[in-house]
């Protein structure tokens, strides 16, 4: 039998990340390169409950075929619980979505023909790229600083589907956009009718001060706007949520019927159980308390291990460092020696849509205790000094 693939799914690649995530199961191996979030975290407690009280007032309806929309009273919390963070949104706006990576698919399907101009940052989410990628997007690179895409620079991208933009805590880089930042993007986007994809899933995982208020919120009700329950609870529970300007709802709604027809809708009813009477304000303190002490782990031991020359961010929040070597430095060439000297990371390169600079790498804290990061860090910093010598 001959396979005839479409087009599109030469386009279709694996992960980086996926792979070098086998590499990293080697024994031995600290893994600075996981992007999962920790499963000391996980409330499992409070599921269990939840799951047996699903299963105990509601069995049928929980375990029946449900609407494509989502759990009506978690789109309601969702709403209710966007407005405390300065977005007012109605719930009949928020499609509930098989993870928030799902949202980004249905945003392609919908947003993107074959050589449609999209914008991202640089660097930009991988995950958005493959879920972009099979839909012949055609990338502009928004021109970045620490503070993220520069509205000066935004012109540029005029005429492109959307921008597709990561205010808080970005993966991979880990910056967290000002709210003037945030106001002047908005601004700018709006005068030239571009429209905005924001992605939000480490918005919650602030160590100092919440970010700053959502840009959607100063797009006057017209930026998609995509949220998770992946980082605050469980990512196994594959929950998040797409909120659709009124004109690309009813799209966005048949693109999701004709995925997966609905979210499920056990995870969502045992999700509201679990949430519903502000579980997450005692949860959240505790998460964020660990991934701080995390952060600082990784913050020292950079500053003690890593040769001159290199650059890192401190992140204010989220999941990740994002580190600039020396220029002469290639990550993707030192990983396979980083891995056998027992440290792994996520080269850069991956994240770039295009110009990929190859001296980067992402390094996440958030699933290794603070002396395994001390010990990793000085690993890859050995790795590093040698290959500068050499
Ligand atoms: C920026 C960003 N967006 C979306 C996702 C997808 O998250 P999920 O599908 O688990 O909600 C991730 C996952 O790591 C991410 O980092």
């Amino acid at each position: 039998m001959t396979w005839t693939l479409a087009a599109r799914a030469a386009r279709l690649e694996p992960s980086t990340i996926r792979e070098i995530l086998k590499l990293t199961e080697r024994p031995g191996v600290i893994s600075l390169a996981g992007g999962l979030p920790s499963a000391e975290g996980f409330p499992v407690a409070a599921m269990a409950e939840a799951c047996a009280r699903v299963l105990r007032e509601h069995p049928r309806e929980a375990l029946q075929y449900a609407a494509s929309e989502g759990f009506g009273p978690l789109r309601e919390w969702v709403a209710a619980e966007l407005a405390t963070h300065g977005l007012q949104v109605q719930a009949a706006q928020i499609i509930i979505t098989t993870g928030s990576q799902q949202g980004l698919d249905l945003v392609g399907k919908v947003l993107i023909d074959p050589g449609s101009r999209v914008a991202v940052e640089l660097p930009t989410y991988l995950g958005a790229l493959h879920a972009f990628n099979p839909y012949e997007a055609q990338y502009l690179t928004v021109p970045c600083d620490d503070e993220g895409p520069s509205p000066e620079r935004l012109d540029a991208a005029a005429g492109a589907r959307f921008l597709y933009l990561l205010p808080n805590f970005q993966n991979p880089s880990g910056r967290c956009l000002g709210a003037a930042r945030r106001l002047a993007l908005a601004e700018r986007a709006r005068a030239i009718g571009l429209p905005i994809v924001e992605d939000n899933p480490y918005g919650e995982l602030w160590f100092e001060a919440p970010p700053p208020p959502p840009v959607s919120a100063a797009m006057a009700g017209e930026a998609v706007y995509l949220g998770s329950f992946s980082k605050v609870l469980a990512p196994g529970l594959r929950l998040g949520y797409v909120v659709a300007p009124p004109p690309l709802f009813p799209k966005l709604l048949q693109a999701k019927q004709a995925a997966d027809l609905h979210t499920p809708g056990f995870n969502q009813r045992v999700v509201y159980e679990v949430i519903k009477d502000g579980f997450l304000q005692q949860h959240l303190p505790a998460l964020r308390a660990r991934y701080k002490a995390q952060r600082d782990a990784m913050r020292d031991a950079l500053q003690r291990h890593l040769p001159p020359g290199c650059r890192w961010n401190v992140p204010a929040g989220g999941m990740f460092f994002w580190v600039e070597l020396p220029d002469a430095l290639d990550a993707t060439a030192l990983l396979a020696k980083a891995v056998d000297a027992g440290v792994a990371f996520v080269p850069g390169a991956a994240f770039f849509a295009d110009d990929a600079r190859a001296n980067t790498l992402r390094l996440s804290y958030v699933t290794v205790a603070p002396a395994r990061i001390e010990q990793g860090v000085a690993t890859l910093g050995r790795v590093l000094a040698e290959a500068l010598a050499s």
